[in-house]
């Protein structure tokens, strides 16, 4: 079984706009969610299956907290591994996908700040392999997966505990800073390692 061990994030300190403390806080809760994926496999391992109900069960208990825990480490590794650049200008893979998605930068990146708004947990703008487009997609949950056959480019953490300590209530402020700080090289690596073609 899969054993899942915290990464680490070396660029996401000494950003401008966005303290080590708010960082170091959210890393721990990054980490919270490691040990609960690995402790909920091992529970998995001796649960008792033949009293699985969709009212409640131990199996249906453990099976939504494995999601919530596995969404939440996927979405905060893309998050914070994309955080920490100087550039303020996508590259060409990411820029040629977001015109042909949205048709220019800024109504992509409008699009992204109003969904953050609108959102109780994260925004993803992910590129559909069905539709060849980007999407950018609302998850009030760590366990909601919201589209198949989609790859997350950009990930966008609205829960509270993302911004509470620097902004308070003020999420419009921290998301302005979000894209302050995105690392674009990041991002056009995803492009590339996922072999997207944008025609
Ligand atoms: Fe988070």
């Amino acid at each position: 079984m899969y054993k899942y061990e915290a990464k680490q994030f070396e660029s996401v300190s000494g950003m401008e706009g966005f303290s080590e403390r708010m960082m170091q806080e959210h890393y721990k809760l990054y980490e919270g969610y490691i040990k609960k994926a690995n402790e909920i496999q091992e529970k998995l391992k001796t649960v008792d299956a033949s009293t699985a109900n969709a009212t409640q069960s131990d199996l249906r208990s453990l099976k939504l907290g494995l999601s919530f825990a596995v969404d939440a480490i996927k979405s905060h590794e893309l998050y914070f591994s994309h955080l920490g650049g100087k550039s303020v200008t996508p590259l060409d893979g990411i820029s040629k996908l977001i015109n042909k998605s949205f048709g220019s930068f800024d109504a992509w990146l409008n699009d992204m700040k109003q969904t953050g708004i609108a959102a109780r947990g994260w925004v993803w703008s992910a590129y559909d392999w069905d539709s060849g487009e980007l999407m950018n997609v609302l998850g009030d949950g760590h366990d909601a997966f919201p589209i198949w056959n989609a790859t997350p480019i950009v990930a966008l953490d609205v829960y509270e505990h993302a911004y509470f300590i620097d902004y308070g209530v003020n999420r419009k402020d921290y998301i302005e800073t979000f894209f302050k700080n995105i690392n674009w090289d990041v991002v056009e690596k995803r492009i590339t390692d996922h072999k997207i073609t944008i025609n």
